[in-house]
Order: structure tokens, then C-alpha cells, then sequence
């Protein structure tokens, strides 16, 4: 539904994206992750149109956003990072300007307001001024205006920014009923919004494409061995020679003791499960066993394994390593 080659802008020496490919099927949330100044924003002002490519080209629903700048706007509804809404019109007025605007037939106009305003929970103050009202209702404003003219691609920059916790669940939830139905792209810098609400991530630094995948490959890849947390009474230091025997340990640490309980990491070889090894070493050396958890690199490791110097410097290693 969207599929971007070869995307590169420049600002006169500043390279704000550098070679960036990547796609996004039909009914996908993909979520771009990425410090300040990564080159999300400009990625998607690409995308929709507002700016033209250096190089490469983007399409959605295959229609090629320089080439048809008109009809790829069609399939596209966006909320900037600073939502264009007039203060001092009512939601209502607006979003029907914005619906009138953006081409939807008369006649539609009046069910299509009030379908996105249901659906963005604006109903309620759709006759009060946007410029009065809270930041959280104001989102809600720029999202509806993203969906009135019912577009097959979203695309949300940093649709959570600025709202209290209670708008961020609800933000969210909003986002992700609107899958599906509408391919979505959103950038954020903030974690758990991709885990949360993205089935995708892409992790942009310094304007280049640094990883791709699920929250669960991206720690997988990333991670050396894989890790399992094991928690057991008995005897700590036999547990521990014991799970060391296990085949594809190569190393068990004790993690913390409460009462009888001890827990211990267990590091194993990259791919292998050693989870129902670990078990029946514990349970058939007569111990009780009480947890037995994988653990992975937090999406917060990862983001900072992929976004600090060391690894920016190794931009190949990196690549080779998180995109396959
Ligand atoms: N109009 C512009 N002129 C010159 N440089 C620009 C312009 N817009 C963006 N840049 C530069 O391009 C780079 C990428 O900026 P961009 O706004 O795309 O980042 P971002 O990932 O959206 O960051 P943020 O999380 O802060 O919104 C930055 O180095 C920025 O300074
Ligand atoms: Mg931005």
C-alpha cells in the first residue's frame, strides 16, 4: 500500500534521509522510531506530498506521489506534527471545510463529518471553538480531519506528543481500530508507543533505515544468546551447577534469593530453546520449580544499541545484523 525506494532529501548540505526503502502492506501499522532530528517528519512530508524527494520515490496505493501529487492525496489523510487547525473555527464548521475541501461528493459531507466525529470522540464538543479547547481534544480534531475523506493510508507524526496519559491509552486505541481498514504509518520517539500500538517498527537514526521488524525480532536479533529466568528452591549452588549441564547453557548467574527462592539468568546458545531442558533439570533433581520466564533486550535496549555512537559508527554492522 505505501512502498518508498531510494528516499533521500537533502536540505542544502544537511542529508536529512539517506537512501531509505521500505513498504507497508495493506491494513499495517508501521511505526517509525527514531531520536529527534532522525528524519521522521521529513520521511512523511515526503510521503504526502508537502515535500518533493532529492532522490527516490514513494508511491501509495501504487500512485506515485510526485508524478500524481493530486490523486495520491486521495488516498491519503495526514496529521502533521503540528496539526493545521484553524482556532477560531468551531470542529464541526471545520471538519466540514476539511471534508469539502478534500473532495468528498455534497451530499456526503454532513454523514461523513459525523461518522469521523463519533469515531474520534469529538461529538461532544463539536460546536465549541477548536482554539478553546485541550490539547488531548485538539489531536482528536487533527485526527478526525485525517479521516474525513475516508483514506486507505494514515500517516501520523507523533500522534501521542503533547497528550496526558489518560488521551495517550486512548489515542492509541483509537489508532489501532483504525488498522486494517486504513494502512498506517506513525512516528514517535517514544518506546512503548511501538510496542503498544505498531505491528512494525522501523528504527531511524541519523536518516538512515538502522533496523526493521516486529518489537519481538528486533530483540532477537539483536540479543547475542537467549535468555531465561529460572526460579527454584533448593540447594542454590547444585541448581546451578545443575542447569549449567544442560545442553546449549553456556551460563547461569544467580539473579536474586527471597526466602528459599533463588533466580537465576540462564544464558543460552542464539535460537535455541532450552526451556523444557531447564524444567525437567530442575524438577527431576527433586526441586520445586516456581518460574521459568524468557527475558529479552527491552525495546528501550534496543533503541539505545541502535541509536547511540558505538553502533552508528558501525552503520554496515548494524544493518547486516538487525535487517535480513
Ligand atoms: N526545512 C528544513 N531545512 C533544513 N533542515 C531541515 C529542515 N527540516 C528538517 N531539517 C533537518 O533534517 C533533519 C531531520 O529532521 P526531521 O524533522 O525529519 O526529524 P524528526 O525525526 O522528525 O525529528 P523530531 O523527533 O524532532 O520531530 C534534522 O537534522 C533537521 O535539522
Ligand atoms: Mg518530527
Amino acid at each position: 500500500m505505501i512502498e518508498v525506494e531510494g528516499l533521500t532529501k537533502r536540505y542544502g548540505a544537511t542529508v536529512a534521509v539517506s537512501d531509505i526503502s521500505f513498504q507497508v502492506q495493506k491494513g499495517e501499522i508501521l511505526g517509525f522510531l527514531g531520536p529527534n532530528g532522525a528524519g521522521k517528519t521529513t520521511t512523511m512530508r515526503v510521503i504526502t506530498g508537502f515535500l518533493t524527494p532529492s532522490e527516490g520515490s514513494a508511491r501509495v496505493a501504487g500512485v506515485d506521489v510526485v508524478e500524481k501529487p493530486l490523486e495520491a492525496k486521495r488516498h491519503l489523510g495526514y496529521l502533521p506534527e503540528n496539526p493545521p487547525v484553524y482556532p477560531e473555527m468551531k470542529v464541526r464548521e471545520y471538519l466540514t471545510f476539511v471534508a469539502r475541501i478534500k473532495g468528498v461528493a455534497r451530499g456526503e459531507i454532513k454523514k461523513r463529518v459525523e461518522e469521523v466525529a463519533e469515531k474520534c470522540a469529538v461529538t461532544d464538543v463539536q460546536n465549541r471553538q477548536i482554539g478553546k479547547l485541550s490539547k488531548g481534544y485538539r489531536q482528536r480534531v487533527g485526527l478526525a480531519q485525517a479521516l474525513v475523506h475516508d483514506p486507505d493510508v494514515l500517516v501520523l507524526d507523533e500522534p501521542t506528543a503533547g497528550l496526558d496519559p489518560k488521551q495517550i491509552i486512548e489515542t492509541r486505541d483509537l489508532i489501532r481500530g483504525l488498522a486494517g481498514r486504513h494502512t498506517i504509518i506513525l512516528s514517535t520517539h517514544i518506546l512503548p508507543e511501538v510496542s503498544k500500538t505498531c505491528q512494525r517498527v522501523l528504527v531511524i537514526n541519523q536518516g538512515k533505515v538502522v533496523a526493521e521488524g516486529t518489537p519481538d525480532e528486533l530483540t532477537r536479533r539483536l540479543q547475542g544468546y537467549e535468555t531465561v529466568l529460572v526460579t527454584a528452591e533448593g540447594p542454590a549452588p547444585e541448581i546451578m551447577d545443575r542447569l549449567q549441564q544442560v545442553g546449549g547453557v553456556n551460563l547461569v548467574e544467580p539473579r536474586e534469593a527471597a526466602d528459599s527462592r533463588v533466580t537465576f539468568e540462564v544464558h543460552a546458545e542464539k535460537g535455541q530453546d532450552v526451556r523444557a531442558d531447564l524444567a525437567r533439570a530442575v524438577v527431576e533433581s527433586g526441586w520445586k520449580l516456581f518460574e521459568l520466564k524468557t527475558s529479552g533486550l527491552s525495546l528501550e535496549d534496543i533503541f539505545l544499541k541502535l541509536t547511540t555512537k558505538d553502533l552508528s559508527e558501525e552503520p554496515a554492522a548494524a544493518h547486516a545484523a538487525a535487517v535480513q
